[in-house]
């Protein structure tokens, strides 16, 4: 049987020795953003800005795992955090602002879709920096505005993308959570407490099984059966069946063309 390349894609590679099925694990939530990934027409643009403009340094550029014809890139934000493009053969190259992009971090987009990415920076003077860097490559900058919590500058990068770069952390959310907008959100005093204290997660001892597709919850998008098909398949068979390891360079052989 022939699976979407698609699939791959989706997968987490967790090796089954690494999974510590230790009881309870209450602060258990993702810790940051590892990859962002960003659809474009325009690899080389895309490359060219992040090196470029924002420094970034170019970490990976290969054809996407399983994926015919796509190109996966990567530049690096930091040791754990990068943001990666994907140059897929079928990508639209039309842009419909307020559906597909908001432009601005003020702008309507649809649902679902980025509004717009703050990138970090860890002071405000290094938000200063920034700003001088982009602007010295051009690009307009607007602020920074200081928003109490976080202090930011904003940009556009290309393909529309709304950016922005922040520094602040430690957000106190009794001073930040404004009762008025809970409301209008239509969420209860109670249900924000859950909301700020998530409730821990009690593991247990044997791997939980894929539950059936609910049409309540959010599922992935493929067509057809496609779904049944990949979600039917046991955690092993994913794994041995889409995984790629290999780089597409063999370092210990590899010569440049300065040195062939
Ligand atoms: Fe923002």
């Amino acid at each position: 049987m022939v699976y979407p390349s698609q699939v791959v894609y989706q997968l987490a590679l967790v090796e089954p020795d690494q999974i510590d099925d230790n009881g309870p694990m209450p602060s258990l939530h993702p810790s940051g953003v590892n990859h962002l990934a960003l659809s474009t027409t325009n690899m080389k643009a895309q490359l060219e800005f992040w090196c470029d403009v924002l420094g970034c340094p170019l970490k990976a550029l290969y054809w996407m795992h399983g994926v015919p014809d796509a190109i996966h890139g990567f530049v690096e934000l930091a040791a754990d955090s990068y943001v990666a493009f994907v140059q897929h053969p079928q990508n639209p190259d039309s842009i419909e602002w307020g559906v597909t992009h908001a432009g601005n971090a003020a702008s309507p987009v649809a649902g679902g879709a980025m509004q717009h990415v703050a990138l970090h920076m860890d002071d405000l003077d290094g938000v200063l920096a920034m700003r001088d860097r982009i602007r010295n490559r051009g690009v307009q900058v607007l602020g920074p505005i200081d928003h109490g919590m976080v202090q930011s500058i904003y940009f556009a990068g290309p393909e529309g993308l709304s950016l922005e770069i922040s520094c602040g952390a430690g957000i106190d959310e009794e001073a930040w959570i404004d009762p008025e907008v809970r409301d209008l959100c239509g969420i209860s005093i109670d249900e924000v407490e859950a909301m700020k204290h998530p409730a821990p997660y009690e593991r247990p001892s044997t791997a939980v099984a894929q539950p059936a597709l609910d049409p309540r919850k959010p599922s992935l998008h493929y067509p057809g059966a496609l779904l049944d098909v990949v979600m039917s398949m046991s955690d092993a068979d994913v794994l041995e069946r889409f995984s790629i390891t290999e780089p597409p360079v063999d370092v210990t052989t590899a010569v440049d063309d300065a040195g062939a």
